[in-house]
Order: C-alpha cells, then sequence, then structure tokens
C-alpha cells in the first residue's frame, strides 16, 4: 500500500511540477496554452490514478457518507480505509479533528490513498451567520453579499470543509414553501446575478486553502413545488423553464461553481436525479458543465418510492446513467454498481466518467497535493465557538442593508433616544430564531438579539421595559413535526402574557412589537397553508393598537407574509428577515436611525395566500386586470385586488428620492448594438440614504407572449441630502433577448419599452425600436 502510496504521489509531484514549468514558460504566451498544459497535466494525473482503481474502489469514489458530530467509529473508518467513501458530509458540528481522523484514514490507510473531501451546509454563513437568502437579496448589494459568502468560506474551510451546498437558487413565487427563506426571491435577474456573486465569493481563487467549492441546488426547478409543498412534483412548461428558472443555476455555473446538487422533486414527470434529459441535454450538453453532479439526501433511494425503479439496482442505474455521478449518503451505489457493471448491465466508461469528476474536485481542492490543508487548524483558531473573533463587523455591515421599511407613517421612525421604550413579543429577545434556517454552526448565545442590541444603543439616554406577550407559535403538536423545532414555550396562558405585554406598553412613549416566526417555521419540510402571523402574535399586535402608543412592528420571518391588517394596525414596519449574528444591532442601527434603511423587497408580498402566485413580471393575458378601470371580465379575483400588498423591488427610506429626465441614448437600436438608459435620481430630504435604481424592459410584440415588465439592471446609490446623480444603464441584447417556442435564444426587432423606477410598480417610462437586420 506505502509503495502504491509513494508512485502516486511522486507521479502527482511531476505532473505538478511539469505544470507549473509549463505555467512559468507559457506565462508570456496566449493564456489558452497554458491552461492547456494545466489541464493536460491534470488529466495525465487522474488517468493514471484511475487505471489503478478497481470497480469497487470506484463506486467507492461516488458515495459521500454522513458523518455524525462524533468520533468516526470504527465501522465508518474501516470503509474508508477499504476505499468504500469518496467524500463525507459532515455535521455542523463535526470538529476538525474528527474530519482528520477520517482524512488519516482515506490517505494513510485506504489502497490508493486517495484523500477525502468534505461538505457541509454553509448557506449563510458557518460560525458568523448573516441574514438568510431573502434578507441577503433584500440589500441588492453585491458587494455586501459578496462580504458574506467570502467570511462563511474562510470560516467553513477553517473548520475543515471543501465544499458548501450552496448558494441555492431556486426561483420560488410560493411563499408556502418554508425553503424560500433560503433562495433569493421570485426574479431571475436579481437571483442570476447573486448567485454568480455568492459562488465567487465562496471559492475566491479555487485550489487555495479558503477555497470553499461551490454546490448550487438544487437542479432543478426545486422552487416551483405544486402548492407550495415541500417534495411536492414540480410540473414547469419547457418556456418557462428556460426563461425563469434555469438562468441562475447557468449563472452560478458560468461564475465557476464546481458543483451542482440535484432536486429531491420529479420535473415534468421525472425525478431529477433520474432525469437524463435535465443532467445529460441541457447540463453537459448544452451548458457544458464539466463539474459534478451530487444527488440530494437519498435521492437515488427515493427512486423507488417515486416509482420509477423498481429495487435499488435499479434506481442506481438509473441514476448513474442518467447523469448522477455522487450519491449523498444513500447506499445503493456501492451496493449495486460493481455487480451491475460485471453482468453488463451498465458500461464501465460511465462509471469512469463519474469518478473521473470525484478525482477533478478533490484535484481543484489542492487535496491531492496536501490532503489535510484545511484540516490543519492553521487559520488560527481551535474548533470551539467560544471566544473565537467572529466576523462581527462584516455581519452587522451587511444586516443593516438587507433591512426593509415597509411603512412609515408620521415619521415614527427613526426613534429618539429618549423617554420609554417598551419592547414586546416572542423575538424581541430571541438570539435562536434570529440566526434563521440553515444557521450552520452558528451559536444562539453568539447571536445579539433586539434587545441586546437596542439595551446597547440607548445607553442610559432612554429606559427599554420588555414582555414577551405571546408565545411564538400556538400550534405545538404541529411545529413537533418540524425539523427544527427546538422552541421553549411559556407556560402561562396567553392572556396572562397580554396582561403584562400591556402592562408594560401603557407606560411607554412608543411600543415595538418584535413578531414573526420560529426559524423552523421557514426551512425543509416546512411548507404552511397560511401566510398569517400566528394566531397569538396577531391577538397581541390587535390589542398593542388598542393602546392608542405608536406602534412599530419589527418582523423576523422568512417568507413574505400576509400582513394586510397589522400593516393597517402599526404605524411603521419594518421587514427583517432572520438577520443573523449580529442582527438585534444592525435593527437597532435601524429603528434609531444610525443606518438609513436602503433595503428593497425581493419578492412580493401578497394580501392573502389566495392569491398565489403572486410576482411582478407576469405576462399579460388577454384580459388584463387594471386598476384604475374594473371590468367584469378581466383576468382578477372578483373578491380581492389581485396585486400584492407591497411589490417586487419595494422598500422605503428615512428620506425621499425622486427620479426625472429619463433619456435614451438612440430610440432606433441597430441590431447587434446597445444603447444607453439614463437617469436622474435625487435625494429630496435632510438625511444621506440609498436608494435602488432599478431597470425594466417589455418587448412589446414577440412570437411568445412576454412579461409586462422584466429586470435587467440595478444601481445602489448613495446620496447626501439634495444631492443629485445621473444614473446610466447600458441596454444590450442581452437583455433584449428570450427564448422562443423552439427553446432558442433570440431578439426579435420590434419595440421595448424601458422602464425606471425605485420598485416595480411606480416606473419612469420611454420607448425604443430595436431595427431589422439589414439584408
Ligand atoms: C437535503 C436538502 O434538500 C439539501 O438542500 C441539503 O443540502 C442536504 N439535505 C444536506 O443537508
Amino acid at each position: 500500500m506505502e509503495g502504491l502510496l509513494a508512485t502516486i504521489y511522486a507521479a502527482f509531484a511531476r505532473y505538478l511540477a511539469w505544470g507549473l514549468a509549463l505555467c512559468l514558460a507559457l506565462a508570456s504566451s496566449p493564456p489558452s496554452e497554458a491552461a492547456t498544459a494545466l489541464a493536460n497535466a491534470k488529466s495525465t494525473f487522474i488517468e493514471s490514478l484511475l487505471a489503478r482503481m478497481t470497480v469497487e474502489e470506484k463506486a467507492g469514489q461516488l458515495l459521500m457518507r454522513f458523518a455524525e458530530a462524533e468520533p468516526p467509529p470504527q465501522i465508518v473508518l474501516d470503509a474508508v480505509a477499504a476505499g468504500n467513501v469518496g467524500s463525507v458530509f459532515a455535521h455542523p458540528a463535526a470538529t476538525p479533528a474528527q474530519l482528520r481522523t477520517l482524512q488519516q484514514h482515506a490517505v494513510k490507510h485506504s489502497r490508493l490513498g486517495i484523500p477525502l473531501f468534505f461538505a457541509g451546509d454553509v448557506v449563510h454563513g458557518r460560525r458568523t451567520i448573516f441574514p438568510i437568502g431573502l434578507g441577503l437579496a433584500s440589500s441588492w448589494d453585491l458587494d455586501a453579499i459578496s462580504v458574506s459568502a467570502r467570511v462563511a468560506a474562510r470560516e467553513a474551510t477553517g473548520d475543515g470543509l471543501d465544499m458548501t451546498f450552496a448558494p441555492m437558487v431556486d426561483i420560488s413565487r410560493d411563499p408556502r414553501w418554508g425553503r424560500i427563506s433560503e433562495g433569493f426571491g421570485e426574479d431571475t435577474y436579481l437571483v442570476s446575478r447573486i448567485a454568480a456573486t455568492v459562488v465567487r465569493g465562496f471559492q475566491g481563487e479555487l485550489g487555495a486553502r479558503d477555497s470553499l467549492m461551490a454546490c448550487v441546488k438544487h437542479f432543478a426547478a426545486y422552487g416551483a413545488v405544486e402548492g407550495g409543498r415541500d417534495y411536492n412534483s414540480t410540473d414547469v412548461s419547457p418556456l418557462r423553464l428556460y426563461q425563469d428558472y434555469l438562468p441562475p443555476y447557468l449563472a452560478a455555473i458560468n461564475a465557476g461553481a464546481g458543483a451542482i446538487m440535484t432536486a429531491l422533486t420529479s420535473l415534468n414527470g421525472v425525478p431529477a436525479t433520474a432525469n437524463g434529459w435535465l443532467l445529460r441535454s441541457v447540463l453537459r450538453q448544452q451548458w457544458q458543465f464539466s463539474g459534478l453532479v451530487i444527488s440530494d439526501h437519498s435521492a437515488i433511494e427515493e427512486l423507488i418510492v417515486h416509482g420509477v425503479a423498481q429495487d435499488g439496482a435499479q434506481a442506481a442505474q438509473r441514476a448513474l446513467v442518467a447523469g448522477t455521478d455522487v450519491s449523498m449518503n444513500d447506499r445503493y451505489y456501492l451496493q449495486t454498481l460493481p455487480g451491475l457493471i460485471e453482468q453488463g448491465q451498465i458500461e464501465v466508461e460511465l462509471l469512469d466518467d463519474a469518478v473521473r469528476r470525484v478525482l477533478a474536485v478533490k484535484y481543484d481542492m489542492g487535496l491531492f497535493e496536501s490532503p489535510f490543508r484545511r484540516l490543519s487548524g492553521s487559520h488560527g483558531a481551535a474548533f470551539s465557538n467560544a471566544g473565537l473573533a467572529l466576523y462581527r463587523a462584516e455581519a452587522r455591515h451587511v444586516a443593516r442593508r438587507t433591512l426593509v421599511l415597509l411603512k412609515n407613517e408620521r415619521a415614527t421612525l427613526p426613534l429618539k433616544r429618549q423617554g420609554t421604550i417598551a419592547l414586546i413579543g416572542p423575538l424581541a429577545d430571541n438570539s435562536r430564531d434570529i440566526l434563521g434556517s440553515w444557521p450552520a454552526n452558528g451559536q444562539p448565545s453568539q447571536a445579539v438579539s433586539l434587545y441586546q442590541g437596542l439595551r446597547t444603543a440607548l445607553g442610559d439616554h432612554a429606559q427599554l421595559l420588555y414582555a414577551l406577550g405571546a408565545n411564538i407559535h400556538d400550534n405545538p403538536p404541529a411545529f413537533d413535526l418540524l425539523a427544527d423545532n427546538q422552541v421553549v414555550l411559556d407556560p402561562r396562558p396567553p392572556s396572562a402574557l397580554l396582561a403584562e405585554a400591556l402592562a408594560i406598553a401603557r407606560q411607554a412613549d412608543v411600543v415595538i412589537a418584535a413578531l414573526g416566526e420560529p426559524r423552523g417555521m421557514s426551512h425543509e419540510g416546512a411548507s404552511k397553508t397560511t401566510l398569517d402571523l400566528p394566531q397569538q402574535q396577531r391577538e397581541l399586535l390587535r390589542a398593542l393598537k388598542m393602546t392608542g402608543k405608536p406602534l412599530v412592528l419589527v418582523l423576523m420571518n422568512g417568507r413574505p407574509l400576509s400582513i394586510v391588517e397589522e400593516s393597517q394596525w402599526a404605524d411603521a414596519v419594518l421587514e427583517t428577515w432572520f438577520s443573523g449574528s449580529e442582527g438585534g444591532n444592525a435593527i437597532a442601527d435601524v429603528l434609531l436611525g444610525d443606518y438609513n434603511p436602503s433595503g428593497k423587497l425581493p419578492i412580493s408580498f401578497p394580501r392573502t395566500v389566495g392569491q398565489l402566485p403572486v410576482h411582478y413580471n407576469t405576462l399579460n393575458t388577454g384580459r388584463p386586470f387594471i386598476k384604475e378601470r374594473p371590468s367584469k371580465y378581466k383576468s382578477r379575483y372578483f373578491d380581492l385586488d389581485p396585486t400584492p400588498l407591497y411589490p417586487f423591488g419595494y422598500g422605503l427610506s428615512y428620506t425621499t428620492f425622486s427620479l426625472s429626465s429619463l433619456r435614451l441614448s438612440t430610440h432606433q437600436l441597430p441590431p447587434g448594438q446597445s444603447l444607453q438608459a439614463s437617469i436622474t435620481v435625487k435625494n429630496q430630504g435632510s438625511r444621506s440614504g440609498e436608494t435602488v435604481v432599478q431597470l425594466y424592459l417589455r418587448d412589446r410584440v414577440a412570437s411568445v407572449s412576454r412579461p409586462i415588465k422584466e429586470l435587467k439592471g440595478f444601481r445602489k446609490v448613495l446620496l447626501a441630502p439634495g444631492e443629485s446623480r445621473r444614473i446610466t444603464f447600458t441596454v444590450d441584447q442581452t437583455a433584449l433577448g428570450f427564448y422562443n417556442q423552439d427553446l432558442q435564444w433570440i431578439t426579435e426587432p420590434g419595440e421595448f419599452d424601458v422602464m425606471i423606477g425605485l420598485d416595480s410598480q411606480h416606473l419612469e417610462h420611454a420607448r425604443f425600436e430595436l431595427l431589422e437586420a439589414s439584408r
């Protein structure tokens, strides 16, 4: 064994040295030649290793095995040493020491010494927790989002991980789906920009010690589950799939994502994990993706339950043939692939291809060169969170940019640092839920609750009173069935909690109600049939309204809620999502005016669940609803305004902005060229602030119906009081293109509307014509 190991590493060292020498020699040559030489070195190394592997060892490389947060049991170590494990999905609390033991077994005791790679769910932070996906998207600030991803990568790689199962870029327009919290909202363009930013942020320079390989998920269209019910089927027309759902995955891949995860769901009748059209035609052929395809957890076994395989062998065969390389914690690849190959039911080339890709990501992660590179503790930290310097400044900077001011009547906010403030609600002094779903290794004890944030910010200037007011949810049996269900309920009856809250509200000059959802309610397996606040919390808010005190509603939640009445009861409403480790400080910054809110919704807020789906970029239909001219035979609900309560792109500031003088550089655009659309944005108030200028386009007449507006650009700008700035967007041919009925990406000549606004509803208009190509 040692002999073989030595041979392999000597070969590797030779290839590496050769590659480096070539790189230097070719430094002045066109980059493609140097890249080709390096790619050749990599492929030679992989082929030489593959040639030495048995079929069993190859099948072993395709297994990603789960590791609990405990010293690895002998049975797992034996499996690693036997070459039966290719990678490890590590429990969030698994320590680098535990992972190191596993790696030692792989490198020192397995026949070929092939290192493992370690993966985990680092979705919005590892130890320093940043706002959830919907929050990050609300910042419309790619620099801030990039900071959050880079910090997450540093911490995760410092804890021994090589790969994260993120970003989650599933477009979703159904807030009943609990996982909507993890994504970046309803819009394809915004989600695509964020997807690319997050991938680059995680990966940095691929192979570097602090590079965390991104496994983008869940391919494809997991966010379109019918009825918003998790794991339910998805059925999406090809046009909508290409136009709306697929681009964010492609953006992540184009940004260099090393891996992609299949969805647990079926797409148009075929489970994603066995969907050859999706994984081979789209992903490999059309998109030329050469990275790794990983099944979601036990998705291969579930092919039997889906009813597309009768046993484990058939499930494994279907998944591999379709293009799933790695099975996540799922026994059938290991158990059945060697036999299937021996019986000639699967070509060994198919297995080899999948193994090549596993070896390639390990190569790209730098693991052949140095298998312990992320397990050495050289990132300067012992594993325990205690006493670690979190990236608090970064977390606060990012979090406050993600808060969205939905309402602010009579300038209720910002609050003055004086008098008595009553802070009430189950999320008011809650440092657990503020971390959101998928908190990785974030510790509630290290998160700042709103109470703590306000307490610090107010100092001795104002009195801060606190009461729970209501329990966070009122359906314990249903809650117990959630994946993340640890909440502590106050045993007192609701009337006692309410009485205590009202007593302090009456003493206060202003009341802040911190209401919303426990984090487990916006999570995997946490779909709901209503978007209402839990009943006890609604009653609390109504009672607080009756006190007549100025009332600020601070929402913490992982999905758009239906808050028609709540938004009327409250004088001000601040959507804070789940804002992470520094959430309490960030929210206090906004409530007290130390930071002027600048967030904008990345998703529409419906008035009620019955309106779903509600999104801004709909098709016009033949009978569009026109609010100003109601009539019978229109696409509408007869019992409710079909528009959202708060639209996509919406969010207020403590100052006001105006837009004027929208101009286009041309009104006749020759094909293949671009034009400039410019507008003046002015801060009309007496406080500096940021806003997001949003560019939307509409193709007025095309061979397929095109949306009434589509986001095609945005710019977040900071303006001093009274300051104006001219903002210019370039509208290029990419912004004008779309998929036609044959799923070809084309542009068609004709008229386009250009719309620019500070949300998706209030827009300045201009128009140009894309000219025909001259013959
Ligand atoms: C199942 C989830 O669908 C996926 O998003 C996650 O990455 C894996 N489990 C691993 O936790």
